[in-house]
């Protein structure tokens, strides 16, 4: 019971700090993110509906998704746009958070959990325009490995862990689905509920 009483109040506190809901301070990027990131969630499992992973399947079926499936086109925009907002938005939100310094103790871990959610989703709007099965995501694709593998000892597995290598057109869209619609979402999910209860547990939103 009193953990119960404890998670309620985590996720509606008793008090909040004027500064915290101060439009200037913040200018709610961070929750501007999180808005995107919930409306990326909602459009993707809508668009998994009709995606068909593969080298010619995957540019196929997002065609047939835009023009022939009801609302398929708006969609398929919300997704998109969506994924833009966020970058956009998480970059602007660590900007705020360098103004303010509050990358500085007791904050310096949330800092590093919140560089984490910017690359993931650097790498989630990138491998989204690798589903899209174009030509030039077969290109941004092929430079992407070409660079992994440029990193020494490490670059290789990576690539083919991450993109299946320079090879096997077919199985490398697939890994790319399964990254791009599973393991990163949920890990993004995952490192976003961490960074919200590190923020109460670092003492709030405030200046230091
Ligand atoms: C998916 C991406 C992210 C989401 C959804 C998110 C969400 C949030 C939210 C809702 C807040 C509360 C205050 C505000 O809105 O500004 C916050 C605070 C914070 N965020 Fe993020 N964030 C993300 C990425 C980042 C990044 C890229 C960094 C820095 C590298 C970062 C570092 C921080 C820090 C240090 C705080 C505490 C700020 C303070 O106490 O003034 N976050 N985040």
């Amino acid at each position: 019971m009193a953990q119960k009483r404890g998670f309620l109040n985590h996720i509606r506190p008793r008090g909040v700090s004027e500064k915290a809901m101060s439009f200037g301070y913040t200018f709610c990027l961070g929750g501007v993110s999180f808005l995107a990131f919930v409306v990326l969630g909602f459009t993707g499992i809508l668009l998994m509906f009709h995606y068909l992973p593969g080298e010619k399947s995957g540019y196929a079926s997002v065609t047939t998704l835009a023009s022939v499936i009801p609302f398929g086109g708006l969609i398929r925009d919300l997704h998109f746009w969506a994924g833009q907002v966020m970058v956009i938005s998480v970059s602007l939100h660590m900007v705020r958070v360098v103004k303010t310094k509050s990358y500085r103790p007791p904050k310096e871990w949330n800092w590093l959990v919140g560089m984490s959610l910017l690359v993931l989703t650097l790498v989630l709007d990138f491998t989204g325009y690798l589903l899209r099965g174009s030509q030039e995501s077969g290109a941004a694709a092929a430079v992407a490995v070409h660079i992994l593998t440029l990193l020494p000892g490490i670059g290789r597995p990576l690539a083919q862990m991450f993109l299946g290598g320079a090879s096997a057109a077919n199985s490398s869209t697939l890994m790319v689905y399964v990254w791009h619609c599973v393991a990163l979402p949920f890990l993004a999910l995952w490192l976003q509920m961490f960074h919200f209860w590190k923020i109460r547990k670092d003492g709030g939103v405030r200046p230091l």
